[in-house]
């Protein structure tokens, strides 16, 4: 996961955020499988696909050519540390439809964490939503996930809404 470019911002650790482009695209896909390997514990987190690399890169590939997604990367001597992906989201709602800013794909890998790389992706992802004129951020983190709340707290992410869920049985 290395590859050399230009900075476009540094943290006092360091590192460096930059949007991905299409070029990064296997480091977003290795990242984005490693988020999902995570996340497989969790029984909210739906992992059925059977080629979930080719579906991951497919994804990837689109996100990385739209122009209302941005995927950052947080590097560090050109080894990816992080991604964070934000997509300009407008709620299908007669009630305040204005757009926002959507977060998703967190991921910092295990042996640099807690050492400020999300907090240096998410103040990207907000830049960027503010140079888009959107005025709020969102995001979805599952109930059982405590360093992932334990964050969003921390970075000024409180909780709005919740999405509650039942299994259904047959009866
Ligand atoms: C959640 C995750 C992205 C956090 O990344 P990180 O780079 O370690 O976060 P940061 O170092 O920027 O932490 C920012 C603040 O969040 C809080 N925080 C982060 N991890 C925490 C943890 N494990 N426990 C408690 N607080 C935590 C702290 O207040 C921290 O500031 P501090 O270290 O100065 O006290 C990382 O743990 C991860 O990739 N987890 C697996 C994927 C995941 O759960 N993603 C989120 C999905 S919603």
């Amino acid at each position: 996961m290395r590859r050399r470019h230009a900075t476009a911002s540094t943290t006092p650790t360091g590192l460096v955020v930059r949007a991905a482009d299409a070029a990064d695209l296997e480091i977003v896909v290795a990242l984005r499988l490693r988020l999902l390997a995570e996340e497989a514990r969790n029984p909210a987190v739906a992992l059925s696909l059977t080629d979930l690399h080719e579906h991951a890169r497919q994804l990837s590939e689109r996100q990385l050519a739209s122009p209302t997604d941005v995927i950052f990367l947080a590097t560090q001597r050109d080894a990816a540390l992080g991604m964070l992906r934000v997509a300009v989201s407008r709620p299908p709602r007669l009630v305040r439809p204005q757009p926002y800013g959507f977060m998703t794909s967190a991921y910092v890998v295990p042996s640099y964490r807690r050492a400020g790389v999300l907090r240096a992706l998410v103040r990207a992802g907000e830049a960027w939503c503010r140079a888009r004129g959107l005025g709020e951020v969102r995001l979805h983190c599952t109930v059982d996930n405590a360093p992932g709340n334990a964050s969003w707290e921390a970075l000024g992410y409180g909780v709005a809404e919740l999405v509650r869920r039942r299994t259904l049985t047959e009866e």
